[in-house]
């Protein structure tokens, strides 16, 4: 294990004997002590070495006060911890220093008792202050970096699908000049090769439409209000009942559910889940597909929607959220498998979470937490 480097104080008295004393002690705790009965003395050395931790200096000097000595010390190096030695008569002037950037001040006379714990408190709370500093500055590059890789994502998001679109178009047109111009000379087999040719390009559109829509998602801008879910949920389930006329569906809708978020964004999220939900139970006797809140251990809410569909087997759920990600194959459940990445990232853009709970043939259920405070 490596000691911590010694910390270096910079104590400034004028009065030789006690400045002596101070160094000494102070010395023999450990730190590195370095005197100067001279307020401009010791700002030269604070000016040439910058590797200074703390300032304790006395408050009453012929040549300069200890608050001027303080401020100029802390133009040099901002990051310094000051700490003033006063009478009792000058209170109100170590309240002036502190005033000025002093983070303590010992009355006189004092024992070492009480020097050094007010000594190691100024240390601690400048490491503190430092390290939050220097976290700041990661987090606040690590900003600029994921910025800079999202924008990157989406400007190669945009070009994909547009350099994809044409040739693209390209196939399909030439697959329909080609039939025309051969006629009659089509025969039943090239008949089917020029259908399967016709379904890869529409697939194939598809997926450029799903992309750019997981894309626009994270470009939108946030606006958030209260929203009501429960009108949500209700109206996009009446949708995909009218889509499917005569599929028997039961719908179990909590009432007056309402949560902070954007309105947009969150209609998109619950409109993946319900058609999720809805398709996933497309083979079910009697589908059931219910929308509610669980409250967490800690009393704040979770959102759920819960379906007695085909399920999945809980092996495979860190698969679940991940573009192009499916479980189910094209032939049971047809899809492209963004659905739960768009979801995933309007919950992420929220500060929200989102799992997932299921079983094969046992159905899922899908929880979401929406925090009030967080931010985009
Ligand atoms: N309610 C559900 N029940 C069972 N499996 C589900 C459910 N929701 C999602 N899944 C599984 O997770 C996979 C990913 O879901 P996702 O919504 O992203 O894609 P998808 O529904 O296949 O296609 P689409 O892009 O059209 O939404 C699905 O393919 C399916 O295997
Ligand atoms: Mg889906």
């Amino acid at each position: 294990m490596t000691l911590p480097p010694p910390q270096h104080l910079l104590i400034v008295d004028d009065e030789a004997p006690h400045l002596r004393a101070l160094c000494d002690t102070l010395s023999a705790q450990g730190y590195v002590a370095t005197g100067f009965t001279s307020a401009r003395a010791a700002l030269d050395a604070l000016r040439k070495q910058k590797t200074f931790d703390l300032v304790l200096t006395d408050l009453m000097m012929p040549e300069m006060d200890g608050i001027a000595l303080i401020r100029t010390a802390l133009e040099i190096d901002p990051s310094l911890a000051c700490v003033v030695m006063t009478g009792h008569g000058t209170i109100d002037s170590a309240v002036a220093a502190m005033k000025q950037g002093a983070v303590d001040y010992i009355l006189k006379p004092f024992k070492l008792s009480t020097v050094l714990p007010v000594i190691s408190r100024a240390l601690a709370a400048r490491r503190l202050r430092l390290e939050n500093e220097m976290l700041h500055k990661h987090l606040h590059a690590r900003t600029l970096e994921l910025e800079a890789a999202n924008k990157e994502l989406e400007t190669f998001s945009y070009s994909v699908s547009h350099d994809l679109r044409a040739p693209l178009r390209a196939i399909g047109g030439y697959m329909e000049l080609l039939l025309e111009s051969l006629g009659d000379r089509v025969d039943s087999q090239s008949r089917t090769y020029a259908d399967h040719v016709h379904a890869g390009v529409t697939r194939m559109n598809i997926l450029i439409d799903d992309l750019l829509r997981l894309a626009r998602t994270t470009r939108t801008e946030m606006h958030r209000m209260p929203v009501d879910l429960t009108s949500l949920v209700r109206e996009i389930a009446e949708k995909l009942q009218a889509e499917a006329p005569g599929r028997p569906g039961e719908w179990i809708v909590a009432p007056d559910v309402i949560a902070n978020g954007d309105p947009g964004l969150l209609r998109v999220m619950l409109e993946n889940l319900l058609a999720n939900a809805w398709k996933y139970t497309g083979k079910t006797a009697r589908a059931r597909v219910e929308f509610g809140i669980e409250h967490q251990p800690d009393g704040s809410p979770a959102y759920y929607v819960r379906d007695n569909g085909a399920g999945f087997d809980m092996k495979y759920a860190h698969r679940l959220f991940g573009p192009f990600q499916r479980l189910h194959s094209e032939r049971d459940f047809p899809g492209t498998g963004v659905g739960l990445a768009t979801v995933q990232r309007i919950i992420h853009k929220h500060g929200g979470r989102i799992w997932a709970q299921a079983a094969p043939d046992q159905g899922a259920t899908f929880f979401f937490t929406l925090p009030p405070g967080s931010v985009a």
